[in-house]
């Protein structure tokens, strides 16, 4: 049994640097074509020589130059900057320029590396007034620090709606949608504000990082929360809504850094997203291929992760394919110094890698 699907795109990934970087691009340019790549590396990626030196080095992890294409097939990294007070709004054209398709807001502290995020949002709106001039995607990391972290990101939601109404042609991405409020948030929301969904938070609820034992690698920002909310993001992607988009924020972290006293927030799936999804999709009865949804817009796996995200961004239908087959395997304990969501674990569908 196995399944052809267009090549999956990722609207949310973190590739990370240094030593981490070649193995995490390696990883994830097995089950996607296109990935929208988050800033927040040290330092932030908020110059256009930044972004460029970024894409070059990630680019240069799979051995080509440009568009690169690897014994995967092609993966093209789609760049962000990350939106800090210190951007000079006239420098917005030149990251337009040099590619950037977003700019990521981080609220002060909410998560790895936000340190230099915004305390308050009006420092920031005029480099986001560029950004819709510009005609950028708005990526938020969308969590009041000050806010007990289950109330965090509904509580972000009014600084959202500000920002919808004051900038009427921007488009506004909520990252890692996790609540059942915003999903209602959303509805009332015109077409240009979209969400990613991540495979974790379809899966896990608090109970699977703090419920039983401590679990360290089921811990990210925002963190997993009520059934309800974990129901609320599967009722919309199964259903197909056009929002709701695939960014799976993979985000690696050395073990070390992980099972600690003082651990970092973040749940490495780039090698198990696509099979989970697979899963997932298969047991709510929801077709993986968008040939099986019938006619017009049905739901599909298909169209979850290698059509709505693309649409959104206005990009063009990604080109290639990907096959996943029916294939029990376990899920390394360990890929290259990091625990990989479902360590251990056997899953029942696999990537294949071209021959
Ligand atoms: C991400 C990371 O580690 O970079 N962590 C996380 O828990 N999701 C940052 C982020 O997207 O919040
Ligand atoms: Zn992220």
């Amino acid at each position: 049994m196995e399944y052809t699907i267009r090549r999956p795109d990722d609207f949310h990934v973190h590739l990370r640097q240094d030593a981490l970087l070649g193995p995490v691009v390696r990883e994830t340019a097995r089950s996607f074509g296109r990935v929208l790549v988050m800033p927040n590396t040290v330092p932030p990626i908020t110059t256009a020589a930044q972004l460029c030196d970024y894409r070059r080095a990630i680019l240069a992890e799979l051995g080509a130059p440009g568009r690169a294409v690897s014994a995967t097939g092609s993966f093209e990294p789609l760049m962000t900057f990350k939106v800090v007070q210190d951007i000079d709004p006239r420098s917005v054209p030149d990251l337009a320029a040099a590619g950037a398709v977003g700019g990521k807001l981080y609220p002060h502290g909410v998560t790895t590396n936000s340190s230099d995020g915004a305390r308050t949002i009006d420092p920031l709106l005029p480099v986001i007034e560029a950004m819709e001039a510009a005609d950028l995607v708005l990526e938020i990391h969308a969590e009041s620090p000050d806010a007990f972290c289950l109330d965090r990101e509904a509580s972000y939601l009014p600084v959202i709606e500000s920002l919808v109404f004051r900038y009427p042609r921007l488009r506004v991405v909520i990252e890692h949608v996790s609540s059942a409020e915003t999903v209602a948030f959303l509805s009332d929301m015109p077409a240009r504000v979209g969400a990613t969904v991540t495979v974790h938070h379809l899966l896990l609820t608090l109970d699977d990082v703090i419920g039983g034992e401590l679990r360290p690698h089921h811990f990210c920002k925002p963190i997993a929360k009520r059934p309800e909310d974990r129901d609320a993001l599967i009722d919309r992607v199964l259903a197909g809504d056009p929002r709701y988009f695939f960014g799976s924020d993979s985000a690696p972290h050395l073990r070390g850094d992980k099972e600690s006293d003082c651990g970092c927030a973040g749940i490495y799936t780039a090698p198990v997203a696509i099979p989970l999804l697979v899963d997932l999709f298969e047991r709510h009865g929801v077709p993986i291929r968008e040939s099986d949804a019938g006619t017009g817009d049905g739901p599909s796996m298909e169209r979850f992760v290698s059509r709505l995200g693309a649409e959104f961004y206005r990009l063009a239908p990604s080109t290639g394919s990907l096959t996943v087959e029916r294939v029990a395997w376990t899920v390394p304990s360990v890929c290259e110094g990091v625990v990989p969501f479902h360590a251990g674990h056997d899953l029942a569908w696999a990537v294949r890698d071209p021959i």
